[in-house]
C-alpha cells in the first residue's frame, strides 16, 4: 500500500512541477485531492481493513495529501508571481517611443483680422454689437433710407426668403437695431459679421463675405471725428504714416457719403502694381448718418449726429496678406491656412 501511496505522491509532485498555468494547477489539485482522487479511493478501501491498517494507511495517505497540497501551494506562489511579471512585461509602455503627430489647427485669417479690428475699436471705447444674418427688409433697407422700389436696391442683389425677409446684404441693419435698442442714448458700436449677395463668385466676389460696420451717434459729431477715427484705424492696420483721403460717393443711409482710400503701404504712395500706380488703395465706405435714419430710429437730427462706416473684411485681409483670390478663404485648403499659423 505504501508503494501505491508513494507512486501517487511522486506522480503528483511531477505534474505539479510541470504545471505552468494556474488553470493546470487547479486541475491537478482537483484530480489528486478531490472526492474521486486516487487517495480518496484508497480511503474508501479502508472501511474493510483492520484497525491497525486503518491507522497506518490512514496516517500515510493523509501525509501524502498534505505533501501534495504543500507542493501545490508552493507552485501556486511561483505561478502567481510569474503571471504578474508576464502581465507587467506585456503591458509595459515604452515612454521613449515618439508620440502621435496631432495636427493642430490655427485661427482663420479672416477671424484674426476681425479680432485685430475689434481690439483696435475696443481700445477707442467701442462695444461689439451683433445682429441676425436672416434679416427683415425693414431693417436691411427701409429704415436705412432705401424704401421699396428705390433704385439703390439694385446696388445689392439679394437673397430673399419671402417678400419681407432676406439674408442681410450688409451689416448696416445692425445700425438700426442698435439705435432702436439704445432708444435715444449715444451709441458707439462696431459689428463684424457675414453678409450675402447674389453675386457670381470670382477672384474678388463671393455670394457670402464679411463686413465690419461702425456707428457713432452722439451730440456734436462731425466729419473730422470720422476722419480721425479712420486715420487711426489705417495706421494700426497698415503701419505708421498712412494717410487717408475721402472721395465723394453715394450711400443711401449717409449724407455726405465718402469712399475712403489709404495711401499705398507697399510703395508709400509713389505708385506700384499694388495700388495700380495711383498711390492710393480704396478700403471702405463711410459717411455722416442720414437724418432719415436718425429720425426713423427716434433720434432728432437737429440734436444728434453720427458717422458710420462699412469695411470689407476680406478686402482688408487680402491687402494685408497679398492674397489674390477671395475664394481661398472659403475652400479650407490646409496649405493656404497653414501660411497664417501663429501670424497676427
Ligand atoms: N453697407 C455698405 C455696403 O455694403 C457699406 C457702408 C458704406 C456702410 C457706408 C456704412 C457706410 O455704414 O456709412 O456697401
Amino acid at each position: 500500500m505504501n508503494e501505491k501511496l508513494n507512486e501517487i505522491l511522486s506522480l503528483a509532485l511531477e505534474e505539479i512541477k510541470e504545471a505552468t498555468t494556474m488553470l493546470k494547477l487547479n486541475e491537478i489539485r482537483a484530480f489528486y485531492t478531490g472526492k474521486k482522487s486516487p487517495l480518496a479511493e484508497i480511503m474508501k478501501t479502508l472501511a474493510s481493513a483492520s484497525i491497525e491498517e486503518k491507522k497506518t494507511i490512514g496516517a500515510a495517505s493523509n501525509k501524502v495529501k498534505q505533501e501534495i497540497e504543500k507542493a501545490i501551494n508552493e507552485r501556486r506562489l511561483i505561478l502567481e508571481e510569474k503571471e504578474i511579471n508576464d502581465k507587467l512585461a506585456s503591458e509595459a509602455i515604452d515612454v521613449t517611443l515618439p508620440g502621435y503627430d496631432l495636427k493642430a489647427g490655427a485661427m482663420h485669417p479672416l477671424n484674426k483680422v476681425i479680432e485685430e479690428l475689434e481690439d483696435i475699436f475696443i481700445g477707442m471705447g467701442y462695444s461689439v454689437a451683433e445682429g441676425p444674418e436672416v434679416e427683415i427688409d425693414v431693417f436691411n433697407f427701409e429704415m436705412l433710407n432705401v424704401p421699396k422700389g428705390h433704385p439703390a436696391r439694385d446696388m445689392q442683389d439679394s437673397f430673399y426668403i419671402d417678400e419681407n425677409v432676406l439674408l442681410r446684404t450688409q451689416t448696416s441693419p445692425v445700425q438700426v437695431r442698435t439705435l432702436l435698442e439704445a432708444s435715444g442714448k449715444p451709441v458707439k458700436i462696431i459689428c463684424p459679421g457675414k453678409v450675402y449677395r447674389r453675386d457670381d463668385d470670382d477672384a474678388t466676389h463671393s455670394h457670402q463675405f464679411m463686413q465690419l460696420e461702425g456707428l457713432v451717434v452722439d451730440r456734436n459729431i462731425t466729419m473730422s471725428d470720422l476722419k480721425g477715427t479712420l486715420s487711426m484705424l489705417m495706421e494700426k492696420m497698415f503701419g505708421k504714416g498712412r494717410q487717408i483721403r475721402f472721395k465723394p460717393s453715394y450711400f443711401p443711409f449717409t449724407e455726405p457719403s465718402v469712399e475712403v482710400d489709404v495711401s499705398c503701404f507697399k510703395c508709400g504712395g509713389k505708385g506700384c502694381p499694388m495700388c495700380k500706380h495711383t498711390g492710393w488703395i480704396e478700403v471702405l465706405g463711410a459717411g455722416m448718418v442720414h437724418p432719415n435714419v436718425l429720425k426713423g430710429a427716434g433720434y432728432d437730427p437737429n440734436i444728434w449726429q453720427g458717422f458710420a462706416f462699412g469695411i470689407g473684411i476680406e478686402r482688408i485681409t487680402m491687402l494685408r496678406h497679398n492674397i489674390d483670390d477671395i475664394r481661398n478663404f472659403y475652400i479650407n485648403d490646409a496649405r493656404f491656412l497653414k501660411q497664417f499659423e501663429g501670424e497676427r
